[in-house]
């Protein structure tokens, strides 16, 4: 569904290029996931904006066949403070100009899938970081994507709040067959959620390694061998790879 073909990316300052991503080859099948993983400064939000098609490659390709509606969810979970949980998440729906009614019952529906029943009213400062990120999601998922790109959308969490979130997405990827290409500097998050993971180097970020990870979804995969040896698979090929912690 999306192909990355040799795509590069740099950044120009006063006056200079600088590579950002280089050589960038992997693919994403429909309906499966892709977690994209590596050290902190390495690529990884520009190359989600390269297949978002919110930057272009400076040379190579990023092609998504057809023309797939998408949402994104960013680092921040980018709730507007004053809209209320429902306003937030019925805005994708507001800009298509739908109906109010059925924005209405669209948003009720998402409330009670995302486990929010009931706080449709409160504002998103009422809430725990966990049911912001929920909310967040919600309103990407409004607008029925076939594609969900997501930039870190756990980093700031908990742990436990993080690996309840981490079984959610899992749940709403397979339960809607939504294409899922997230990013994240977490080895568990990626084993967990990427049917594939697309291990990058330091910066200038270069493709390192592609994992199949095709356990992805089976039932209690987090407490398996195979799990735990695909998390040591990862960490061995990120050593030395100066893997900082993500700012
Ligand atoms: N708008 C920009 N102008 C110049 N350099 C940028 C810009 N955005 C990102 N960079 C640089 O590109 C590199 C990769 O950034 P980014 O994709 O945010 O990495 P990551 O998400 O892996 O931390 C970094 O070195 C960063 O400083
Ligand atoms: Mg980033």
């Amino acid at each position: 569904m999306i192909t990355a073909a040799s795509a590069y990316l740099n950044f120009s300052h006063a006056g200079n290029d600088h590579p950002v991503l280089r050589d960038i080859s992997f693919q994403v099948e429909r309906q499966s996931s892709c977690a994209i993983i590596g050290p902190s400064g390495c690529g990884k939000t520009s190359l989600l904006f390269l297949l978002a098609g919110l930057l272009q490659p400076d040379n190579g390709s990023i092609t998504i066949t057809g023309q797939p509606r998408s949402g994104t969810i960013l680092q921040h979970f980018g709730l507007f403070p004053w809209k209320t949980v429902h306003e937030n998440i019925g805005l994708g729906l507001v800009l298509k100009g739908m109906g109010k009614k059925l924005i209405r019952e669209k948003v009720e529906q998402l409330l009670i899938e995302m486990g929010l029943s009931g706080f449709g009213s409160h504002y998103p400062g009422q809430l725990s970081g966990g049911m912001q990120q929920r909310v967040a999601m919600a309103r990407a998922l409004a607008v029925e994507p076939q594609i969900l790109f997501m930039d870190e959308p756990l980093s700031s969490l908990d742990a436990l709040t993080r690996e309840r979130l981490q079984n959610l997405i899992q749940e709403i990827r397979q339960k809607k067959k939504i294409t899922i290409v997230l990013v994240t500097h977490s080895i568990e998050e990626a084993v967990f959620l990427g049917c594939r993971i697309i291990v990058l180097s330091g910066r200038p970020g270069r493709v390192l390694r592609i994992v199949d990870n095709p356990e992805v979804g089976s039932a209690d995969y987090r407490q398996s061998d195979s799990f735990f040896h695909r998390c040591v698979e990862l960490r061995e090929i990120l050593k030395g790879e100066d893997y900082g912690q993500e700012t």
